[in-house]
C-alpha cells in the first residue's frame, strides 16, 4: 500500500486526537490541521463581539471573514501550534472556558460549517495532511485515504482533560470537566448538521488504558498496510 495522502482523524472531545494527530503528522511529514481551532476561532470572535450563539447570520459572517493563521509552535512551547486571528496570538484563549462554553453551539450551525468546509478541503488538497475533528471522515474528506476514529470512556477522557486543566488552574474541579464533556458529547453527537459519527470504513481504536505509543503504532500499522 502506498502511504496515505490524507488522514482523517475523528472522535469525541478529550480523546487525544490532537496529541495523536500532531505526533503522526510530525513523524511522517504531514501537515497537521486541528479543525476544532477554526470553530474555536469563530466562537472567540463571537464572544468578543457579543454575538449570541444562536445568531446564525452573524456567525456565518464571522466564519466567512475569519482571518486565521495556524503556525508552528516554538519547540519548547507547551502548545502544539500557535493560532492567530487578525495577527493577534490567541492560542491560549481559544482553550478558555468562555470559548469552551459556546463552541459546540456555534459549530452546530450548518451555515458556519459550510463556510469552514472549503478552507479545510483546500488545505487537504494542497498538502499531504492529517486533519483532526468530528466530521472529517464523514463530511470534510469522505475520500480520505485513511480514516481513524479514536474513542475512550467518558471517565478516561475526563481524567485526561482534568489533568490538562489543573495545569492552568490547580483547583479546577473534576466534576466540572465531567459535566463539560457530557454536555459537549451530547451536542456533538445530537446536532443535525454533520454530527459526530464513526465513518463506515474507519479504523476504530478504543484508547482507554492505552498510551500514546500504542495508539500511534496501531495507526502506523494501518498506514503501511498492516
Ligand atoms: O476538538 P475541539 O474540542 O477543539 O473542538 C471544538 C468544538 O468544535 C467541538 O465541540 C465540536 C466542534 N468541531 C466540529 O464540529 N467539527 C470539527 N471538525 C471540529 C470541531
Amino acid at each position: 500500500m502506498t502511504a496515505p495522502r490524507t488522514i482523517a482523524l475523528d472522535g469525541p472531545a478529550g480523546v487525544g486526537k490532537s496529541t495523536i494527530g500532531k505526533l503522526l503528522a510530525d513523524r511522517h511529514h504531514y501537515l497537521f490541521l486541528d479543525t476544532g481551532v477554526l470553530y474555536r476561532a469563530v466562537s472567540l470572535v463571537a464572544v468578543r463581539q457579543g454575538i449570541a450563539s444562536a445568531d446564525t447570520a452573524r456567525l456565518r459572517e464571522v466564519a466567512r471573514d475569519l482571518d486565521v493563521e495556524i503556525l508552528r509552535a516554538e519547540p519548547e512551547s507547551e502548545f502544539m501550534y500557535r493560532v492567530s486571528i487578525d495577527g493577534e496570538d490567541v492560542t491560549e484563549i481559544l482553550r478558555s472556558p468562555e470559548v469552551e462554553q459556546i463552541v459546540s453551539e456555534v459549530s452546530a450551525h450548518p451555515q458556519v460549517r459550510a463556510e469552514l468546509l472549503q478552507r479545510q478541503r483546500e488545505i487537504a488538497r494542497a498538502n499531504p495532511s492529517v486533519l483532526v475533528g468530528r466530521d472529517i471522515g464523514t463530511v470534510v474528506l469522505p475520500d480520505a485515504d485513511l480514516k481513524v476514529y479514536l474513542d475512550a470512556t467518558l471517565e478516561e477522557r475526563t481524567m485526561r482533560r482534568h489533568r490538562e486543566r489543573l495545569q492552568q488552574d490547580p483547583m479546577y474541579p473534576y466534576e466540572r470537566v465531567l459535566a463539560e464533556l457530557q454536555r459537549r458529547d451530547k451536542l456533538d453527537t445530537e446536532r443535525a448538521s454533520s454530527p459526530l459519527r464513526v465513518p463506515d470504513d474507519a479504523l476504530l481504536i478504543d484508547t482507554t488504558g492505552k498510551d500514546v505509543d500504542a495508539v500511534l503504532l496501531a495507526i502506523e500499522a494501518r498506514m503501511t498496510g498492516g
